[in-house]
């Protein structure tokens, strides 16, 4: 089958279309022919650590196959799978190395998988695993709830954009924190209030929240003091070595950070939210299998509005032969 796999050593490693033997699921998996799938910066990030260090060894060292979000159709199942059957349309992640989503078969634990929510085509649905479990889970781990005021720090990329409409659905005051060109966007996404970070720093002006959602992994604990209420949370999605420390040094143990868990139950609740009409995910771009790497000097750029998807099939039309929009 093809696959994604590096090509080169250190800096000038590229991502390009291989090949590689189907995977063979184990009793608990799915095998999934893909549709779909999406960058999430962590992929770019391990690709360019290798890179950087420029070490044969630590190349080696990464999984040898890409992606961790999926969206296709189920085409075998191990023996213990009750949950799904051929034919079913799944979405979900698995971020170890045994998922390689960049590939047209890929194998994945039946627990990090739920049906397609309905209405949407594969690749809508490949932009929404990773990136809306973070910002489920982590508006969770900030306690949000009905009436909480919630500050979302990156308000406008593929965590960001779907963090706004799920705290509102939620209940929560949202405002978000984008930049002069997104502001919008995030307006349109339900955030009550827009602040640009661009016109200058708003840490002191910009009032005190219940939870402060740093997506972007720039800010810190520190950095954030002024913006929070005496008992409020501040959550960061910890993506680089000086949000990990400040995580990890801090005492206060409302500060929290959140790892992304694939959990069905979650999926479920984003199914209900999008079928409900409350989370519209939001397309940055698309790229075909072939243009992998372009997708991801996309996400490099750390300017993406929205998510970035692979498309892995020529068809992303989720519609069953015979079936029509109105069905
Ligand atoms: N821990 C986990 O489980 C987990 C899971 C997912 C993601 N992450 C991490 O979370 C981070 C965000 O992921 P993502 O997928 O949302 O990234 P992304 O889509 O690449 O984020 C890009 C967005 O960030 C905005 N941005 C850049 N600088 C900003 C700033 N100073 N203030 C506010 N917005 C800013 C950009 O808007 P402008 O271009 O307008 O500035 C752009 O829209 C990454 O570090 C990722 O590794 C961690």
């Amino acid at each position: 089958m093809k696959a994604i796999k590096t090509a080169g050593l250190g800096p000038g490693t590229r991502l390009v279309v291989g090949t590689s033997k189907p995977p063979k699921p184990g009793p608990n998996d799915v095998l999934v022919k893909v549709k779909a799938s999406s960058v999430n910066p962590k992929d770019w990030k391990l690709n360019r650590t290798a890179a950087m260090l420029a070490t044969p060894l630590l190349t080696k060292l990464l999984p040898p196959l890409f992606g961790d979000d999926l969206a296709g159709e189920v085409i075998a199942t191990g023996s213990s799978v009750t949950d799904f059957t051929v034919g079913d349309k799944v979405y979900g992640m698995d971020m170890r190395p045994r998922t390689a989503s960049l590939a047209e078969k890929a194998v994945i634990d039946q627990r990090c998988v739920a049906h397609m929510p309905h209405g949407l085509d594969f690749a809508t649905a490949a932009s929404l695993p990773l990136a809306a479990l973070t910002a489920l889970q982590g508006l969770h781990i900030g306690k949000a709830q009905s009436g909480s005021e919630v500050l979302i720090i990156g308000a406008s990329g593929g965590v960001g954009t779907l963090a706004v409409q799920i705290a509102k659905a939620m209940g929560c005051h949202v405002t978000g924190v984008c930049s002069s060109r997104n502001r919008q966007r995030v307006h349109e996404l339900g955030a009550d209030a827009v602040i640009d970070y661009t016109a200058g720093d708003y840490r002191r002006d910009a009032g005190q929240f219940d939870l402060v959602f740093d997506v972007t992994s720039y800010e810190t604990p520190q950095s954030c003091a002024p913006l929070l209420k005496p008992h409020g949370y501040f959550v960061s999605t910890g993506g680089n070595a000086k949000s990990v420390l400040a995580l990890r040094t801090s005492r206060n143990p409302r500060v929290k950070g959140v790892l992304v868990r694939p959990v069905r139950r979650d999926l479920e609740t984003i199914n209900s939210m999008i079928e409900a009409g409350e989370l519209t995910p939001v397309i940055d771009s698309q790229f075909a299998f072939a243009d992998t790497e372009d997708a991801y000097r996309r996400s490099r750029s750390g300017r993406a509005q929205g998510k970035i998807v692979i498309t892995v099939a020529d068809d992303c039309s989720a519609e069953s032969p015979g079936e029509t929009a109105a069905d």
